[in-house]
Formats: structure tokens, sequence, C-alpha cells
């Protein structure tokens, strides 16, 4: 296999690769850094400049790279069986051992099977479609609609993308799917209503009520949200509101699917984030942590009230007419598996916890002393600053600003990775990062905000 030098490599990149959320001529012009080795919290670029990688891959290499435990088990699997599909007729070991080990994982959370697919995205459009599908079976076949949250974020299938509560990712695509309606986001830093997160924690679950009886509750299939919302800017619900949507969406028997392709496994310090606001969602997407990044993989996971549903339902409509070839591919189940050992046998979300709380008060500290930083905001390892034009008025910059890009190119130089996402600088190192790359990674960040405020 011929192998490219270091040459090749930066000039051919954007010749022949289209990069998601990037127009192709942008990254020829602005090529993106070419990450070429990884361990544990550490990555180094093909130019060999090592940073302390506060990305955690996408919020997705959770245990950091280069764990021998899930690479021995994804080699074993390549010799053992590379692949073979889970289509009705055949099934193979590794994803009977997944879905038992996942039902047991969340056992607690009330879960009893797992749907498998290649990431978030199918994990997400599966609980879409499983969710009317759960109407239809039940006889209530108008029951088609779907409520989101702004700033929301679902992934980039059809469904997905009509469900995000963000239009940039929808204008170049639209016309979307019929039936998605959006509701405010409890965002205390951005909200219209209240500073008091308890009062917006309301106000916001009453938008929900407000919006299933204006549809008409026999017209709702599901409401989804992010326990914490990710890539719109790591907005922290206050800790009213899931409980609240919990007993809403029970009200009008709408599904409440949680999407925690971002929150599942660790992330906020908590083990699910529906388990940080005491609630349990009847479908759960997962994807990233599952496999700890290392090989794609996304998961429904399935509630025992909508499973019981599926089994009362007659051979043709209780049919799951949805998946994919590599479904539960057997070498990602083979990856999970090794993943969940190292979850349960180690302190990995005690880690977040507290790596977490440390991330946040020292980037509180950064965030005071700067006039760029308008909030600083997170839970766990997911947290985020963002900036501002103006702080006394919360004014937001124009949009492509290049403030956000210039801290985090300054900070790249210096030695850490972080990632800018609209005025926003997001942080979800893996969840195995220790305090002193905590430290140097904020340590760098100060920098980055002295050298771009500074001059
Ligand atoms: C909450 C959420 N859902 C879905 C997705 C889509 O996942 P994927 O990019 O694996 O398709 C993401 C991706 O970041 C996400 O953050």
């Amino acid at each position: 296999m011929k192998r490219f030098s270091k040459e090749e490599l930066k000039a051919n990149n954007a010749r022949y690769l289209w990069h998601p959320m990037a127009q192709p001529k942008a990254m020829r012009e602005t090529p993106p850094d070419i990450i070429a080795r990884g361990e544990g919290s550490w990555i180094w670029d093909i130019d060999g400049h090592k940073l302390v990688d506060g990305v955690g891959g996408l919020w997705s290499a959770n245990l950091g790279f280069g764990r021998s435990e899930i690479r021995d088990a994804i080699v074993a699997q390549l010799d053992e069986l590379a692949f073979y599909n889970v289509f009705r007729g055949t099934t193979h070991p590794r994803a009977i051992e997944l879905s038992t080990r996942m039902a047991e994982f969340m056992r607690e959370d009330g879960v009893v099977a797992s749907f498998f697919s290649n990431g978030g995205s199918d994990a997400v459009e599966g609980a879409l479609k499983l969710a009317r599908q759960y109407w239809k079976i039940r006889g209530q076949r108008d029951r088609t609609k779907y409520i989101a949250l702004r700033q929301g974020y679902h992934g980039v299938h059809f469904g997905g993308m009509s469900v995000n509560g963000n239009t940039n990712f929808r204008r170049a695509y639209e016309p979307l799917l019929p039936g998605c309606f959006h509701i405010d986001t409890p965002w205390l830093y951005r909200n219209p209503y209240t500073d008091d997160p308890q009062e917006l924690g309301e106000i916001c679950a009453r938008q929900l009520e407000r919006e299933i009886v204006f549809q008409g509750p026999d017209t709702v299939a599901a409401f989804i949200a992010e326990p914490v919302q990710g890539a719109g800017g790591v907005i922290v619900p206050p800790p009213n509101y899931w409980p609240r949507i919990r007993e809403i969406c029970d009200k009008y028997e709408v599904l409440l699917i949680a999407d925690e392709v971002v929150t599942g496994f660790g992330r906020t310090g908590h083990m699910f984030g529906t388990r940080m606001w005491g609630v349990k969602a009847d479908m759960w997407c997962l994807a990233k942590g599952l496999s700890s990044g290392y090989i794609p993989l996304g998961m429904t996971a399935i509630a025992g009230k909508v499973a019981e549903v599926f089994d009362g339902g007659d051979a043709a409509l209780g049919a799951v007419t949805h998946g994919y070839t590599y479904s539960a591919h057997p070498v990602a189940a083979a990856a999970a598996l090794a993943t969940l050992d190292i979850l349960e046998s180690e302190d990995v979300v005690g880690n977040a916890a507290r790596q977490g709380e440390h991330l946040l008060r020292r980037m509180r500290e950064i965030g005071a002393g700067s006039h760029l930083v308008g909030d600083v905001r997170g839970v766990g390892l997911m947290a985020c600053f963002e900036l501002v034009s103006d702080k006394a008025t919360k004014a937001s910059f124009p949009r492509g600003a290049s403030e956000p890009m210039a801290i985090a190119r300054a900070a790249y130089e210096m030695g850490a990775m972080v990632r800018v996402s609209g005025p926003n600088i997001i942080l979800s190192p893996a969840l195995t990062i220790s305090r002193e790359q905590i430290d140097l990674l904020c340590d760098i960040l100060q920098q980055a905000f002295n050298k771009v405020e500074g001059g």
C-alpha cells in the first residue's frame, strides 16, 4: 500500500476530500490540520507538533487514544469474523453479546432492547421512525409529528435535520420533513423571559405542553431533545426542566426521545444525561462514546414500554422495516464491548465529573478576565466559552467573525486543540484526561485569549 509523503498529504487533502460542514474551496484555501497520531489525550499533527486534545476526537474518543483493550478486541474480531449481517435470517455472537450487555448496562433506565446502526444520525433516524411505527401499531395513525428544541442538534439525515434547531444546517437541503415543530430551549444566558433557572425551566416546559395541545395531542408522536445540548453551544437546562418534560410527555402520551449521542457514557459526569436529570426516556440515541469513537457505531436504545407495543403488533406492522447492512457490525460491537468493560472497571465517569468541575472553574477564571467571553457554561467534560462583541449587552459577533478562530489558532500553535462552532469555543476532551492536562489546556487558552485580546 502506497503511503503519501507529508507534502502529498497536504497537497491532496482538499483536492479530493470534501469535508463535512465546510465549503470544498474554503478547505483548499485554509487547509485543515492533519492529525497523524494519538495517545491518551495527546495528539500529534503531521509535522510532529504535539497537542493536548481538548476536543476528544469530536466528543467521541471518550477513553482517549491507544487503548490496547479496544484495539485487541477489534483485531481479535477481525481474525474471527470480519463481518456478517443481522438482517432477519442471521446474527452473530458479538451482536447478541452487545445487545444483552446494553440491556444490563441500562436496566435501571428501563431499556430492554437495542437497535444498532452506524452513528449518531442513524441512531436518531431509528428513534424517529420507530416512534411513528409505535403509534401505527397502537392504531393511532395520526400521531406523526415531532417536537424539538431550537439550538438542538440531531445529526444530518432528513429526519434528524428536520428536528434540528439550527437553521444553518437545514437551509441548503430544504424542504425537509413536514410535521416538525420547534420550541424554546431553556437557555439561561439568552432568553427573553427570566434570569431565574427554575422559572425558566417551568416556562420552557410549559411551551412543550402548549405546543402539544396546539398541534393536538393525538397528532404528536414524540418530543426529542439532548439532555444537555452539545453542538448548539453546551446549553445546560435547569434541573427542573427534564422532570417536567417527562411529566408533560406522560400526560399527553407523547414519546420522549433522549438524544444522548454526546451525553451518553459519562460525558456529563453521569453515565447518561437522563440519569443526571433523574428521568427515564422511552428511547435513547447513542453513538460516539459507545465505541469510544474507535469504530463507527450507533444504537437506538428501546424502553420496555415501546418494545411491548412492537411485540403486540401483528407481523406486518410490528416488523422493523429499517436497518443498515452494517447494523451491529461485529468489529464495532467488539469495540463497544471492550469500551463497556473499561467503563465498568475504571472510574471514568467519576473522573469526568471531577476534572469537569476543575475545567469549568478554570474556564470561569479565564472568562472573568476576558472582554470577549460573554458566558462560560458546561457540565462534566462538555464546556463552552461563548464569545460576544459586547459583554454588557451580550451582542453577538457577526457570522464569520475572526475572534473565535484566532483564539483557537493561537491555542493550536501553543499546543492545545479546541473546537470553534459559531461564536463558541467548545471543549470536550476524553473522559480520562488528567488534571495536569486540563491545567495545560487552560493555561494555553489563557495565553491564547491574552494574545488575541492584547493585540
Ligand atoms: C446530539 C447529537 N445527535 C446526533 C449527532 C449525529 O451523530 P453523527 O455525526 O455520528 O451522525 C450528533 C453529532 O455530533 C450529536 O451531537
